[in-house]
């Protein structure tokens, strides 16, 4: 058993993302997507004044949503972790997959719709988001739809602490995930991750710290609506065991 420290740094990207992506879908199984990615795809073709065909996805991570989203749009996607992109690739090698910030990337065309999933939580900085928001715009053809879906907004953060895992082959993986809030009056929250991984060689445990941000909805909407976008609110339910609960950002480029 080895206990190693995750990175501290609020820049660097979280363990699950670099030296632990391969267990991702192990973590996090893409047939629990199928509920979210149904509600997804249901919002974006509400909020859309256009066919919707092609998609960027920005943070796709390991695909999961994609997974599902495929089936009915061709999705580009973009992830900032080259072991994400790896993870992606093997689940969806039909989809376009290219790596880059969401922050800054610009792929030089336009897509009917953007979506933005629990990626957008890396986001801790006001400007940071707005950056996001932005790329979404600029990828974005008019009369198209773009989707946000922070975990939280500031005014329905509880702490929590969530458990699950998976058995896939020969692998298996169960965490204890805990969000909590160290400083109650900035715009960022801490998740700490204990994994147990169980594959051929024993059982080990590794730790990981994700921090990541968190706005009130009158940041969220105030940033968009400057960005150009007319923005509803929605909110997710599910019953499906390891998702959770979230409320989202359905926001409408006006057509030229
Ligand atoms: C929880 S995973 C996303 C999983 C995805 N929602 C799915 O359906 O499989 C979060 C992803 O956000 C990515 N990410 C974090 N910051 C990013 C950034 N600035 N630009 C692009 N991707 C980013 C991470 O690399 C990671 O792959």
């Amino acid at each position: 058993m080895s206990v190693s420290a995750g990175n501290q740094g609020e820049t660097a990207l979280p363990r699950l993302y670099t030296d632990l992506a391969a267990w991702w879908p192990v973590l996090s199984n893409p047939d629990d997507y199928a509920e979210e990615a149904e509600f997804y795809r249901k919002c974006l073709r509400e909020a859309s004044r256009i066919p919707i065909r092609s998609v960027l996805e920005l943070g796709s991570g390991g695909g999961n949503n994609a997974s599902f989203l495929k089936a009915d749009f061709e999705m580009t996607l973009v992830d900032i972790a080259p072991a994400m992109l790896r993870v992606s690739r093997n689940l969806n090698p039909e989809c376009e997959h290219i790596h880059g910030d969401m922050r800054d990337v610009r792929l030089g065309r336009i897509f009917d719709a953007v979506f933005i999933h629990d990626a957008i939580i890396y986001m801790t900085a006001a400007g940071d988001l707005r950056r996001a928001i932005e790329t979404a715009w600029v990828h974005l053809r008019p009369g198209g739809a773009a989707l946000f879906c922070p975990d939280f907004v500031k005014e329905t953060f509880q702490p929590r602490t969530i458990h699950g895992g998976h058995d896939r082959m020969l692998r298996s993986l169960r965490y204890l995930e805990w969000t909590w809030d160290p400083d109650p009056n900035d715009a960022t929250v801490v998740t700490d991750f204990a994994y147990l991984l169980r594959d051929k060689d024993g059982v080990r445990v590794e730790y990981d710290r994700h921090v990541t941000g968190l706005f009130e909805r009158g940041v969220w909407l105030r940033l968009l609506e400057e960005q150009g976008f007319k923005t509803e609110t929605r909110s997710f339910e599910t019953t499906t065991p390891d998702r959770v609960a979230c409320e989202v950002f359905l926001a409408s480029k006006p057509a030229d």
